[in-house]
């Protein structure tokens, strides 16, 4: 009889994701006593009845570490601990269905789990975990905002999408005598806004880490138009914080999901730009989804195979309660309890910003 890990991906997609899955299976074929088995959205498929699983055999991984998306799905709403319920009078609740899983997974006869997810699904593993369940965590997101590893996988195709987008608006920049403002992802941190605005040459970078004033972005404008330079690109992180604290958001009251989404800053900012008397042309791109669509470039390809490989090798070492790591030059492994407690902003001494205000971007500060 075979041993048997369950693989599953939650929160949203991100490019890479199929190369772990891939890496996890290519690795467990050379052990003649594993077989994986892939959970369809994250752990909906245990809780679903009937339950809703796939094999993933070399067959069924052939070539996917070139395609986007996940192909066991994923969902970032709800979850073993808040399952979303519909009650009679139509309105939502949720219950924990985390001993009910736990059961149903030791009746699959699932020896082990690789969650591959964010810092949402990775708190979801360490509670397992704290349960008994023999867990371990593949960190994944775009917006490279976990501590524990230097970077995930999917970071990098994102800054790639969010520095051709800046390549693009400065053409049509220069051509209009425009502003133009371009609005990425990153939830609180800025990663993907500072390495696309300096790989894009952007004029100007507002990020969460640093809450912006107006009248230094007005003045890093009038500048560059004074000096004959016709136009400027603005790059602005979903999360960026003016210096009086506002962030734009949406509340939801969706049971299941994060009850705050970002995005609109944008338009905020040309607003803002407008009062505080910026007179030239502008107008705002929100790059949204594209940023985590599409094949992930080499790079996340390579740190998502590696990924995959080391969470199998975790696997047969049965180091449990704990989540794959990159610290350079090393792929390596921490608790999953010390991986989910701090995020990863950008520190105000990094060589990163400093990189940024020698090359004379305003950082809105
Ligand atoms: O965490 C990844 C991310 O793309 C964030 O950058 C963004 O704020 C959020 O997810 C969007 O979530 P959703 O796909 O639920 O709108």
């Amino acid at each position: 009889m075979k041993k048997r890990a369950l693989v599953l991906t939650g929160g949203g997609d991100c490019p890479g994701l199929n190369a772990v899955i891939r890496a996890i299976v290519r690795r467990a074929s050379q052990e003649k006593d594993w077989e994986i088995i892939g959970s369809i959205q994250a752990f909906d498929g245990i809780l679903r009845e009937p339950t809703e699983v796939v094999i993933l055999d070399k067959n069924a991984v052939s070539g996917i570490h070139v395609r986007g998306g996940t192909i066991i799905g994923t969902t970032n709403k709800g979850g073993p601990f808040a399952w979303p319920i519909k009650n009679k009078d139509g309105s939502w609740s949720s219950v924990d269905r985390s001993d009910e899983m736990i059961r149903k997974l030791q009746y699959m006869e699932v020896d082990a789990v690789i969650n591959i997810g964010g810092d949402g699904s990775q708190r979801i593993s360490q509670a397992l975990y704290e349960k008994g369940l023999n867990i371990i965590g593949v960190p994944k997101t775009i917006d490279n905002d976990l501590s524990a590893t230097d970077f995930t996988f999917g970071f990098q195709t994102a800054v790639q999408i969010a520095t051709e987008a800046v390549d693009k608006l400065v053409t049509t920049a220069a051509s209009h005598n425009r502003v133009l403002i371009l609005e990425v992802m990153g939830r609180g941190a800025g990663w993907i806004a500072l390495h696309s605005a300096i790989a894009g040459g952007a004029d100007v970078c507002l990020i969460p880490e640093i809450p912006y004033d107006i009248n230094s972005v007005v003045n890093k404008i009038n500048t560059r138009f004074n000096k004959g330079k016709g136009f400027a690109n603005i790059v602005i992180a979903e999360g960026a914080i003016t210096k009086d604290g506002t962030q734009v958001y949406e509340k939801s009251n969706e049971v299941g999901y994060a009850n705050i989404r970002l995005g609109g800053v944008a338009l905020k900012l040309m607003h803002e730009l407008k009062a505080a008397g910026c007179d030239a042309d502008m107008r705002e791109t929100v790059l949204g989804h594209l940023q985590r669509g599409g094949m992930p470039n080499a790079y996340d390809r390579i740190l998502a195979t590696q990924f995959g490989v080391k969470a199998f090798e975790m696997v047969l070492e049965g180091k449990f309660g704990e989540m794959v790591a990159y610290r350079h030059p090393e792929i390596t492994s921490v608790p999953l309890k010390d991986a989910i407690n701090n995020y990863n902003f950008i520190s105000a001494n990094s060589y990163l910003l400093k990189t940024a205000r020698g090359i004379g971007i305003c950082l809105g500060d």
